[in-house]
């Protein structure tokens, strides 16, 4: 795992934007996998403004949304859909069409997730994923104790996301408690993974994923194994790490490399 910090949530929404940059100018027709929630909000907002100031296109890419809530139409304030229309898709010039969030009112839900994970086959398997993480160590709505070899479905959330996603519904309003989301193997399959956490909430999951055991219990400790991930957080998330300065460390030598022997790696203008 790379673990990059930075000093707050600004710097890794721009750090992330040049991730999501590089991917697009090298493979334009690339399958990004999305995440809703509060943390990729600044990162969406700085790739609209590089579509604007900057000519970044998404107009040969395609996505794939990690879950929704079921029972949401996908014109609710709330549903993962509409959030992702608000918050980037209607700003950028990706194809409405190629792009993808659970259906949340499908007919028989349970026939839902194979049909997701058929379409991203057919597209080729997710280049670049995007995740946020739970307080409880959760990445999509797999929950812990969700099967690290899980496939896309049915998830019953827990409590303590229902506490902590029930900010963004309005006191009274029924609240659904059950998602569909992306399983843990598919979220696995992507090239490459960027996880984003800022906030000391986030601290304890954040050390459990990169430094604890690898454990359904904390469901995004099973990155460990994924060949290419990085986790990119602000100092609060990293203030329970065991080994920061070794993380800073191996990013100064990195950027170094990546700076002589792969330059394409770099955004551009860098
Ligand atoms: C949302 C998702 C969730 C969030 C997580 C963190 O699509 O997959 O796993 O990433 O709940 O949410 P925030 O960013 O609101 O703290």
């Amino acid at each position: 795992m790379e673990v990059l910090i930075l000093p707050h949530h600004d710097a890794t929404a721009v750090r992330a934007a040049d991730i999501v940059e590089v991917q697009l100018r090298q493979k334009p027709s690339c399958t990004l996998g999305l995440a809703t929630g509060s943390t990729p909000i600044a990162l969406y907002n700085e790739l609209i403004r590089r579509h604007r100031s900057n000519g970044l296109s998404f107009s040969q890419a395609a996505s794939f949304n990690l879950d929704e809530y079921i029972g949401l139409d996908p014109t609710h304030p709330q549903s993962y859909r509409r959030f992702m229309n608000d918050k980037l898709f209607d700003h950028i010039d990706i194809p409405i069409t190629a792009t993808h969030v659970p259906n949340g009112l499908a007919e028989n839900p349970l026939e839902e997730g194979p049909a997701y994970e058929a379409k991203i086959r057919e597209a080729g398997g997710i280049d670049l994923q995007i995740l946020g993480i739970g307080s409880d160590g959760h990445i999509g709505f797999n929950e812990p104790t969700s099967s690290l070899g899980s496939r896309t479905r049915i998830k019953t959330l827990t409590e303590q996301t229902i506490t902590d996603n029930s900010r963004f519904f309005e006191a009274g309003e029924a609240q659904p408690h059950l998602a569909i989301t992306m399983g843990i193997k598919t979220i696995m399959e992507s090239k490459r993974i960027l996880l984003l956490a800022t906030g000391e909430g986030k601290a304890e999951a954040i050390a459990a994923t990169v430094e604890g055991a690898i454990t359904a219990m904390c469901p995004a400790s099973i990155l460990q194994w994924h060949e290419k991930t990085t986790i990119l957080i602000d100092e609060a998330a990293a203030s329970k790490l065991q080994k920061r300065d070794y993380y800073q460390w191996v990013s100064t030598q990195q950027d170094a490399l990546v700076r002589k022997y792969r330059p394409s790696d770099l955004p551009e203008g860098l």
